[in-house]
């Protein structure tokens, strides 16, 4: 880790730190909008994350200073309030709120965190920071919290103190990620599986298309909404559905017509994107595996793309131009919007041979339609958090 925000900790509290936790950001490959609705998803932990430098205090104040916009909160831990002049400081505030709720007492502390995922670009850099968050608290208190229940209460954090009703992909995957695999995990049973993922001929390429829609939370939050409303609707016909994971694509197709069209385009692209990921699991996992197969990984991209920009409607044109320009790269094989949409990344499954035209390509031609500079990332998959004692 770079020295720097170790030196401005000392100068800041006055002393060195104790610990050092670290959580990294998240691309999602395949899985979109599913996890909200108990479904499946596909992300891998990326190099970029945030760190968290942390020491113990004698009182229950939580003082918090963020290296990146040089900026410090402090908050009692009796007494946690929303703070919306300094909204960086709700994820962190968040955590130590859920922390107590659900019984665990902490001390106070001095915290610094500093990171380079981008933020506001759909990468999770809310959850990473909340998830370092939990590290470092649960170390400095010796908390008997599993690796396991980090990602639910930094989920509840979000759910319940930022009111960002997100799903619990982020979270799970910063926690429990492994370098070299992808995580596939189930978000109704919690059941989680790492598949290798490494491949000399093939490369994940991130776009980051630098546009960021103010309206993101809630219109996230209204997506969640329709999905419930859906879920309700199908009840009355099928009343074994819980969430939209149990519902069949024949079934679907049967009450299709009996839905108002705004809902049933959201609930086809949930039931359609569940399939997908588990195709392209079962794909991955292929004895056999040939070229073609990456082809078939790609298809299945492109088409959740179109599903999101269609029926799920989370697109902007920033991010279909990225997405085309991109996909006219020969050996890209295939792009998609990842996150929650409406501005943020691109991901890209390109062959290693043609990074570098892709590279070229977007930052020529995204410049020249949108008057954006994009940034590009090529990221291997990467570990998940952890916490460390500094002597
Ligand atoms: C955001 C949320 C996740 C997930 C994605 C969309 O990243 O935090 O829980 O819902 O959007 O797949």
């Amino acid at each position: 880790m770079d020295v720097k925000p170790v030196k401005k900790f000392k100068a800041v509290f006055g002393e060195q730190p104790h610990i050092l936790a670290q959580a990294p950001g998240r691309v999602n490959i395949i899985g979109e909008h599913t996890d909200y609705n108990d479904g499946f998803v596909l992300p891998m932990a990326i190099e970029h994350r945030v760190n968290m430098l942390a020491s113990p205090r004698a009182d229950r104040t939580i003082r918090l200073f963020s290296y990146d916009f040089s900026e410090e909160v402090q908050f009692a831990l009796d007494d946690i309030q929303y703070d919306s002049q300094h909204p960086w400081s709700n994820y962190s505030r968040g955590v130590a709120a859920i922390f107590q709720q659900a019984g665990y007492s902490l001390q106070g502390a001095n915290l610094l965190f500093s990171g380079n995922v981008p933020i506001g670009a759909g990468l999770s850099s809310s959850a990473a920071v909340e998830v370092a968050t939990a590290m470092a608290l649960r170390t400095l208190n010796k908390l008997p919290i599993a690796d396991d229940q980090i990602p639910v209460l930094c989920q509840r954090a979000e759910n319940e103190f930022v009111q960002m009703k997100c799903g619990i992909m982020d979270q799970f995957v910063s926690t429990m990620a492994r370098r070299g695999h992808l995580l596939f995990l189930d978000c109704r049973s919690l059941e989680y599986k790492l598949v290798p993922f490494s491949n000399s001929e093939i490369q994940i390429a991130i776009l980051n298309t630098k546009v960021k829609r103010e309206l993101t939370q809630s219109a996230y939050n209204e997506r969640r909404a329709q999905c419930e409303q859906g879920v309700r609707i199908l009840q009355q016909w099928a009343p074994h559905i819980q969430a939209l994971r149990d519902v069949s694509w024949t079934e679907f197709q049967r009450y299709r017509s009996r839905m108002p069209e705004v809902i049933a385009k959201r609930c086809e692209h949930v039931i359609s994107e569940n399939h997908r990921v588990l195709e392209f699991v079962q794909i991955l996992s292929i004895k056999d595996f040939k070229a073609h197969h990456w082809r078939k990984l790609g298809m299945l991209m492109r088409q959740s793309h179109v599903s999101l920009r269609d029926l799920y409607e989370v697109s902007c044109w920033e991010l279909d131009v990225m997405v085309e320009l991109a996909e006219s790269v020969p050996g890209v094989l295939g792009a998609r919007l990842t996150g929650a949409g409406f501005g943020g990344c691109v991901v890209a499954l390109v062959q290693r041979q043609a990074v570098e035209a892709l590279s070229e390509k977007i930052q020529q031609e995204y410049l020249n339609y949108t008057g954006i500079q994009p940034e590009i990332y090529i990221s291997s998959a990467a570990d998940g958090a952890s916490a460390k004692m500094l002597s």
